[in-house]
């Protein structure tokens, strides 16, 4: 890779998220929390609406609120809670039209009574297509519609959807640049219950897509991009009971829906100390390990094996020893990649959420010195950038920082870079800092569209 290698594609993987905007500024969890540096931390997003919501008298479910009055002088179809029609006290807003929702659902004729967030005005507000009539509806106390669910929601698990489609030629997914050549579909939980079949039932994943098309879609990229690899990501901040890891369950999907492999997206809790002997101990590092076995042994190579590795995770140690910012996760990674690092394909560097040089110390440039000491050889490694704003740490990425790691992953001879998340609206874009990397990676067509226009 890079410019040692000269024949083989340099490498760039991206997160394409069915959970967690629709156009509303979302973050995931806390990813770091070094204590000495808590006090740089700027607030959660996901968090603040929560708060907002409780402050509303909202306890912190998804608000149940009585069916909205028909509008005068017609019967309409009864809106489950807490959707309003536009134009009721408590949805005051004009834009959510019935006559966009009929033109919206011109289409729609033959799927019966459903649902479709309206990406336009960031989910708050869905049409109803019932037999190719819209109707529309307004959520209610700041909460987006989530297609998957067929509900209003809280923005966070709203942040990253991808739109719904009919079929999978109209996908986002389907129509990846090829600069994207690991895209990573997340999250499945590790705890999955899925047990065949085109379905999404015991698998923690909710697509605004029906399972069908998300089939589809992943075949289809694949006919159009040879080259790419499609994973699916387990665990993430959100599923972390990886003590009931059911890996022949994870398998068993990935064959189904034609996956080429597994991203291990270990984020459980941990507590990292130094010994006596100068080495990380960290409480992750059995089922972390164990994952990872697992999974390589259910689904032997060709198959691809991942993980999205902390931000900090090889440091602790040697050279890294003082590296900043310390944390519980400092040196997380140590004794899995000693373990089974030989059977990873890909270690995909979470290198955000932790500050930055003038703030915590967090350097990614010495983040990948360190990764590619401990996993060799360092061509696996790939350097993760978010679209802003982070969770944690107030860090934010600028089109020059992303050309700089692009350009020390480079010199390294490293695999590439990872973008935390495709869907994820901020500035710079999602688009912006892929083609950055497309561009500094020297890889082929960066002109191309990152995503293609969400329809709705
Ligand atoms: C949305 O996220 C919250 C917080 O993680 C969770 O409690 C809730 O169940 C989620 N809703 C759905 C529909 O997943
Ligand atoms: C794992 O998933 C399979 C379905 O693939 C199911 O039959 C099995 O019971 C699950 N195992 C456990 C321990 O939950
Ligand atoms: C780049 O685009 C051209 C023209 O669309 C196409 O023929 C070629 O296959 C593309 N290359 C890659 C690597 O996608």
């Amino acid at each position: 890779m890079g410019p040692r290698g000269g024949t083989t594609a340099p490498l760039f993987a991206a997160l394409l998220l069915a959970v967690a905007s629709c156009g509303a500024v979302g973050v995931p969890p806390i990813r770091v929390t070094p204590a000495q540096v808590q006090a740089a931390a700027v607030g959660n997003a996901y968090e603040q609406a929560r708060a907002a919501l409780a402050a509303r008298g909202n306890g912190g479910g998804i608000p149940v609120k009585a069916p909205a009055a028909a509008a005068a002088g017609t019967v309409r179809p009864s809106p489950p809670p807490p959707l309003k029609r536009p134009g009721t006290a408590a949805a005051a807003a004009t834009t959510c039209t019935d006559a966009l929702a009929t033109a919206f659902c011109a289409d729609k004729g033959q799927l019966g009574d459903r649902f479709y967030a309206a990406v336009a005005f960031s989910c708050t507000c869905a049409y109803r297509c019932v037999n190719g009539r819209g109707y529309a509806y307004i959520c209610q106390d700041g909460l987006q519609f989530n297609n998957a669910i067929q509900a209003c929601d809280w923005p966070y698990n709203m942040s990253w959807t991808d739109p719904w489609v009919s079929s999978a030629t109209s996908s986002q997914l389907a129509s990846l640049p090829s600069y994207v050549n690991i895209v990573c579909v997340a999250f499945m939980l590790p705890d999955a219950s899925y047990s065949g079949g085109v379905t999404f039932e015991g698998t923690g994943l909710s697509f605004s897509s029906d399972a069908a098309v998300v089939k589809a879609s992943i075949a289809l990229l694949k006919k159009r991009n040879p080259a790419t690899k499609v994973l699916i990501s387990v665990g993430g901040a959100t599923y972390p009971n990886w003590d009931e890891l059911n890996a022949t369950s994870v398998a068993l999907f990935v064959k189904t829906f034609g996956f080429d492999g597994v991203d291990v997206d270990f984020e459980g809790t941990t507590t990292c100390t130094r010994a006596a002997t100068g080495r990380m101990a960290c409480t992750s590092d059995a089922p972390y390990t164990r994952a990872v076995q697992l999974l390589r042994k259910a689904l032997p190579q060709p198959y691809l094996v991942t993980t999205a590795a902390w931000s900090i995770g090889a440091y602790g140690e040697g050279l890294w020893a003082n590296s900043k910012p310390q944390g519980a996760n400092t040196g997380m990674s140590l004794n899995m990649l000693r373990s089974a690092g030989s059977l990873l394909d890909y270690v995909l560097v979470m290198s955000y959420d932790a500050g930055d040089k003038t703030t915590t110390g967090y350097d990614p440039a010495e983040a990948l010195q360190a990764y590619c000491h401990y996993v060799q050889p360092c061509s696996k490694v790939l350097m993760g950038v978010q679209v802003p704003p982070e969770a944690w740490g107030g860090a934010v990425i600028t089109v020059p920082k992303a050309q700089a790691l692009a350009a020390a992953v480079k010199a390294k001879g490293a695999g590439g870079l990872m973008l935390w998340a495709l869907t994820k609206p901020g500035t710079p874009s999602a688009q912006q800092l892929a083609q950055a990397a497309c561009n500094v990676l020297a890889m082929r067509n960066c002109t191309q569209p990152l995503l293609r226009a969400a329809a709705g």
